[in-house]
């Protein structure tokens, strides 16, 4: 029976992982991943996390579930820190495995709803949001985001992209540190976006992710306080895998802004679903970063470490440009500098990315993505070289 099972498209970050597994060269560089890593490739658990955890083994007291929407505590104490006095009212939340099943939870109430709104989504964006819809039955279309080629967002094609939408649909975008290009929309961009939002009746659902790793965890807040701020109707999803370096613990939450009317059946709604995908989200997560934030010097020295993380990920984009300009005489990379978070996309047609990998051992992601964080000083040169290399006419 179980040969007639089909083939499921497997996401092409996966598979940039097998292949590179695969790849026998010693002076292979893997930048497919999709976390933080130091130069050596690690990813060491916070020391703020270690204490949290400490502090958690001592003073927890049972493991018993709890409500089908998490922890109340942990939602109503991470909904301020990001929406600050915007998450007093109105908000309906829940805690959930990680950002994926905030998003999916979503995704399925969109489409059961008796009249499913089109979620519109940015191209190229985060790979899992499309596996996500699909499996949810969601509706979904595209506008364009950003051109690789010329590295720039396409923010006029965007809002007209836009115009094809009906209200009641539903605007996915991310906060900042966008995946995978690494371009984030200028507050002029996105408050004239928000304007078109506002304007069409269109709903903001803001993905977050990267919280702290532009700025600082506070300016990063800003697009989210800023929709919570001027929308009744809006949803914001949070993962905290990336600011608090807890990627396998599974720590997220989805909020969603609803008018008074409609706040018990969302409550209700969301519940449901919850209970026959994920049932109960784990705890160990979010109890972490409940604690941190909880206690103020845990929290300071949680955003120190995001501040180092941060500053590291700005000093290899810093150093890709400079290097390019004293070492080689151009400006390809420029634009990295610019960027902010772990990803961008390289400017590469296919059969260049495939010479990346095939002539040079360089892995990146289908489609361009290389993790800027994974570079150390040596790889910086060599994967400017590798570039030089493929794209100078031969
Ligand atoms: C934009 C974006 N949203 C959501 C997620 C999902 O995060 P999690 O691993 O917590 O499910 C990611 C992970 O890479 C992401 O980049």
């Amino acid at each position: 029976m179980f040969e007639q099972v089909e083939e499921y498209p497997v996401d092409p970050i996966m598979i940039g992982a097998d292949y590179f597994a695969a790849d026998p060269r010693k002076d292979k560089l893997n930048l497919t991943v999709g976390i933080y890593q130091d130069e050596h490739g690690q990813t060491p658990v916070l020391k703020a996390v270690k204490q949290a955890e400490r502090k958690l083994v001592e003073t927890q007291v049972s493991k018993s579930y709890l409500a089908l929407t998490g922890d109340a505590d942990f939602c109503r104490v991470l909904g301020r820190e990001i929406m600050g006095g915007a998450h007093d009212d109105g908000w309906v939340s829940a805690q959930t495995s990680g950002g994926a099943v905030a998003l999916r939870v979503m995704a399925d109430l969109l489409a059961q709803m008796p009249k499913p709104p089109t979620v519109w989504l940015q191209t190229p964006t985060y790979g899992n949001y499309v596996p996500i819809l699909s499996a949810a039955h969601a509706r979904f279309a595209h506008v364009p985001y950003y051109d690789p080629i010329n590295r720039q967002i396409t923010f006029e094609q965007m809002l007209d992209g836009l115009s094809a939408a009906s209200p009641g649909d539903v605007f996915l975008m991310q906060g900042v540190c966008h995946n995978p290009t690494g371009a984030d929309m200028s507050a002029a961009q996105f408050d004239a976006l928000l304007d078109v939002l506002e304007a069409r009746g269109i709903i903001p659902w803001i993905d977050l992710a990267y919280l702290g790793f532009a700025q600082s965890w506070e300016a990063d807040c800003e697009m989210a306080r800023k929709i919570a701020q001027r929308f009744p109707e809006c949803i914001v999803c949070i993962t905290l895998s990336k600011s608090f370096g807890i990627y396998r613990d599974r720590a997220g939450a989805l909020f969603v802004k609803t008018r008074a009317g409609a706040r018990e059946t969302m409550h209700r709604a969301i519940s449901a679903i919850v209970r026959a995908g994920a049932s109960h989200a784990p705890d160990h997560g979010p109890s972490v970063v409940r604690t941190i934030l909880q206690d103020d010097a845990l929290k300071a020295l949680w955003l120190a470490e995001l501040d180092q993380m941060r500053a590291r990920v700005a000093h290899v984009r810093q150093q890709i440009a400079n290097t390019e300009r004293s070492a080689f005489g151009t400006d390809q990379l420029a634009y990295i500098a610019r960027q902010s978070g772990m990803f961008s996309l390289l400017p590469l047609t296919e059969t260049q990315e495939t010479a990346l990998t095939h002539d040079h051992g360089i892995h990146v992601v289908k489609g361009g993505r290389v993790n800027v964080a994974r570079l150390g000083a040596d790889d910086i040169t060599k994967l400017i070289g590798a570039i030089a290399d493929i794209t100078s006419a031969k």
